[in-house]
């Protein structure tokens, strides 16, 4: 088996691989793409409007530094990672399915549904795939979750609730001109969240059919900073002449598989953050870490289960990962010497994921309808508030298929059978 898939990795061409948007968080796609020990794949370069930014992360992993142009205009390349900020999401994926190469960004596939699904019927048009973050599904404690589930350890899943809360203090963005979107709708904790809580939730259950609920900004405070230039006004609900994102958000879902759920962002309650994953069925609750982490380190999952008859105690588990790829040792500094956000984490799997895709002729886990999912369930709860309708749900992202049980550091044979 080991040799049959050593001489696999022999003969399959590497597929080459380049990122725009060299900021904070390309040093973990790097670190993944670069040091994961993936031979699918091949960094050639990354490229930022701000030179010096390349430049370092060039330097630090050892790839060329380029331009946007370098990159779409290399034959060779056939992935180009999007890892600008949300507001440049969208016209940075078409940049680079225009130039004819499937692309991966970061979530949010892009600030509105209009633009997302532009970029969706392009890639469609051209053969290429799309794809978007986050792939923390991937991840050891949401595939332990899924096992958990597919092995009927919670019986008949019935309730879905997932939830969010962040401070973000993004009622005191003065409209800041290095970053003149930041706030405004499209960016805010539904666009910039959402994609973690609607992956996971399809790789546990499958697609959302319907979609309700409630979403607003909430502006019932005054600037409160006496540095502040509009210290004890009210927070405008615009901000530099755009429509303010929401803060607040509630949502019911109706699953395809008939489960029922709820969706819910808070960023105006000043807890750093407060993330739930529950799925409820017949038989036992499964309680699920924060998505936003690959597994371990407090990330763990638990099991609760209606206990012997006798005692009519229920039992809870915490359950050992069944899968490899959680975090590594956050302790761990990052070897650019500078905090680097989420850079004990595996971001960066579903690109290794579509690049085993593009060499074996099949559709990758982080689908073009996954990506638009979750704008489109966004999408639908915003009009929901405004018009009191239920929304059906027209992108219906596969199940992407489980992982291979197994732990990760076996050598490039494991990680070639885990994809
Ligand atoms: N920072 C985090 O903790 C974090 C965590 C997870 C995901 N993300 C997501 O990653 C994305 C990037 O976030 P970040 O914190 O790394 O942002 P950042 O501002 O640090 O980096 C984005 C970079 O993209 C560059 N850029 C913008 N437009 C460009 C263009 N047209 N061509 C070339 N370069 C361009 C900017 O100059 C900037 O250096 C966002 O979608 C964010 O939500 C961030």
């Amino acid at each position: 088996m080991v040799r049959k898939q050593e001489e696999y990795i022999m003969t399959v061409k590497p597929v080459k691989v380049a990122l725009i948007g060299s900021g904070n968080i390309s040093y973990t796609y790097l670190n993944t793409l670069v040091n994961g020990g993936f031979h699918i794949v091949d960094v050639v370069g990354c490229s930022d409007l701000i030179p010096e930014r390349s430049k370092a992360r060039a330097e630090l992993f050892g790839i060329r530094q380029m331009t946007n142009e370098e990159i779409l205009n290399d034959p060779e390349i056939e992935i180009v990672l999007n890892t600008t900020q949300l507001w440049n999401h969208t016209a940075v994926t078409k940049m680079i399915l225009e130039a004819g190469k499937n692309a991966y960004s970061e979530k949010a596939m892009g600030d509105t549904f209009e633009g997302a699904k532009s970029n969706y019927e392009l890639a469609k048009s051209k053969g290429l795939f799309v794809g978007c973050a986050p792939d923390i599904y991937m991840g050891a404690a949401y595939q332990t979750g899924r096992k958990l589930i597919d092995d009927g350890a919670i019986g008949r899943p019935l309730i879905a609730h997932a939830m969010c809360c962040r401070g973000y203090n993004s009622h005191y963005a003065a409209g800041d001109p290095a970053d003149p979107h930041a706030g405004s709708a499209g960016t805010t904790i539904t666009h910039d969240m959402a994609g973690y809580y609607v992956n996971v939730l399809v790789s546990l259950l499958g697609p959302v059919k319907r979609a309700s609920g409630y979403t607003k900004f909430y502006n019932e405070r005054c600037y409160e900073n006496p540095n502040h230039p509009r210290y004890k006004e009210p927070v405008s609900t615009e901000i530099g002449g755009l429509r303010r994102g929401d803060s607040i958000f509630l949502s019911a879902l109706e699953f395809e598989n008939g489960v029922f759920g709820s969706l819910t962002f808070n960023s105006e309650s000043f807890f750093p953050e407060e993330p739930r994953v529950e799925i409820i069925g017949t038989e036992g609750i499964l309680s699920l870490p924060d998505p936003n982490n690959f597994g371990g380190w407090g990330y763990d999952v638990y099991l609760k289960r209606v206990g012997n008859a006798k005692n009519g105690q229920n039992e809870v588990f915490r359950v050992p990962f069944t899968h490899g790829y959680g975090d590594t040792d956050p302790s761990i500094p990052p070897k650019s010497g500078k905090r680097e956000p989420c850079h004990n984490s595996w971001r960066g799997l579903a690109v290794v994921d579509m690049a085993y895709a593009l060499r074996r002729g099949r559709a990758p886990r982080s689908s073009a309808d996954l990506a638009l999912h979750t704008v489109e369930i966004i999408d639908a709860v915003e009009r929901s508030m405004k018009d009191n309708q239920v929304h059906a749900i027209h992108s219906k992202p596969e199940r992407p298929a489980p992982l291979t049980p197994g732990m990760f550091g076996m050598g490039e044979a494991s990680i070639d059978n885990i994809f």
